[in-house]
């Protein structure tokens, strides 16, 4: 497989910082495992829409749609107000290449302390629905700044997009310890949870080796917590999938390791690589940001390539790197800069 063409966005913020080092990681394992990757950037992002007043051109999309792949840095920044930023690129990304599943793997690495004080095997992955669901763009809002003000938001869920996103939760258990979670509120949203429920439920029925548990949000949250390393693989609607696998990030250690995916599996259209974590402005142009979230989502971008064992390779140097304290950024408690913790990388990668 040769020449794959890669549109890069480093976008606002520490985006920049990430993203430059995910490339300086992936040139190295490409090197090794002689990997064709060809690169465009694009400098969409805030800065951009306070120039122009858009976040990407009118053609942006289709541009995109020429490319194997999208890496993105991260976007949003002060004074662009958040929702601009989002529906102004990563949410039209997203709908427009059928980028249905968001994939958010959580490791607790060795070495790193995270929050809950456990040192238990937390390895389990978080597949939300990407497209539909509560993030829909149907409602309004009526007699705006009057005492009777109403908004309403439709959430929207179909037969289709709970079924695909089901059968890929189930596949992917088939691939590691076999039992799927998944999050519902069926007591009280009386009707698309339920609807969630059933279509989840006669999609587990294809897959008699894999086991299937339903949990309320509310108590599967607090499993998170007090016993996280019960899980394998969750799948939730785009609400439920966002705010779990945001906690999920955190009881792993740092949203600054971890990594995402917007995949389109049936790869008619470029899926996009993305760290979850912001542009976070409050460290911006320090030189510290963790680049582990962005070389991990580097990571799943060259297994959906079809480079699993230069994938896997790039796991093993962040499991190295992460477990010595002289390698670690300050969110993570250690003292390395961005550039620090990328040379290890690609130290380890020679
Ligand atoms: P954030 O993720 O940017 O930052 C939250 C906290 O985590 C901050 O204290 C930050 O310093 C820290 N942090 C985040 N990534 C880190 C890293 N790699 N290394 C070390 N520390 C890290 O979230 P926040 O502050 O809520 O949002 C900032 C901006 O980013 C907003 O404009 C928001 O809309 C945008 N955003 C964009 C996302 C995207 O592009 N996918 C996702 C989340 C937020
Ligand atoms: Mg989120």
């Amino acid at each position: 497989m040769s020449g794959q063409k890669i549109a890069v966005i480093p976008g606002d913020g520490i985006g920049t910082d990430v993203t430059a080092a995910a490339r300086t990681v992936l040139d190295a394992v490409a090197a090794k495992h002689e990997i064709d990757l060809q690169y465009t950037e694009f400098d969409w992002s805030c800065q951009r829409y306070a120039e122009v007043g858009a976040m990407m051109p009118d053609d942006g999309l289709d541009t995109l749609r020429g490319f194997d792949a999208i890496l993105l840095g991260a976007v949003g920044w002060p004074g662009v107000p958040d929702h601009v930023s989002l529906w102004g690129l990563l949410i039209p990304i997203r709908r427009e290449f059928r980028q249905y599943v968001n994939l958010r793997p959580i490791r607790l690495f060795p070495g790193v302390a995270g929050p809950l004080r456990t040192d238990a095997d937390i390895d389990f992955v978080v597949v939300r629905e990407n497209v539909e669901g509560e993030y829909s763009e149907i409602g309004g809002r009526l007699n705006r700044g009057l005492p009777d003000e109403i908004a309403v938001q439709e959430s929207v869920f179909t037969r289709v997009g709970v079924s695909r996103i089901a059968d890929y939760a189930l596949e992917l258990a088939r691939t590691r310890r076999g039992h799927v979670t998944s999050a519902t509120k069926s007591n009280g949203i009386v009707h698309t949870l339920p609807f969630w429920d059933e279509v989840v439920a006669e999609r587990a029925a294809r897959f008699p080796d894999v086991e299937l548990a339903s949990e309320h949000i509310d108590a599967l949250a607090a499993k998170f917590v007090l016993h996280p390393e019960r899980f394998d693989v969750v799948v939730g609607s785009n609400l439920f999938g966002d705010i779990l696998s945001d906690l999920a990030a955190a009881v792993a250690g740092s949203i600054g390791i971890a990594p995402s995916a917007n995949l389109d599996p049936s790869k008619q259209n470029p899926s996009m690589f993305e760290p979850v974590h912001g542009s976070a402005p409050d460290i911006a142009g320090q030189g510290i940001a963790n680049p582990v979230g962005a070389v991990w989502s580097a990571a799943l971008m060259l297994s959906h390539l079809g480079h699993a064992a230069a994938a896997d390779d790039v796991i093993a140097a962040m499991e190295s790197t992460l477990a010595e304290p002289e390698t670690r950024t300050r969110d993570l408690g250690g003292t390395a800069s961005t550039e620090q913790v990328t040379s290890a990388l690609v130290a380890r990668l020679r």
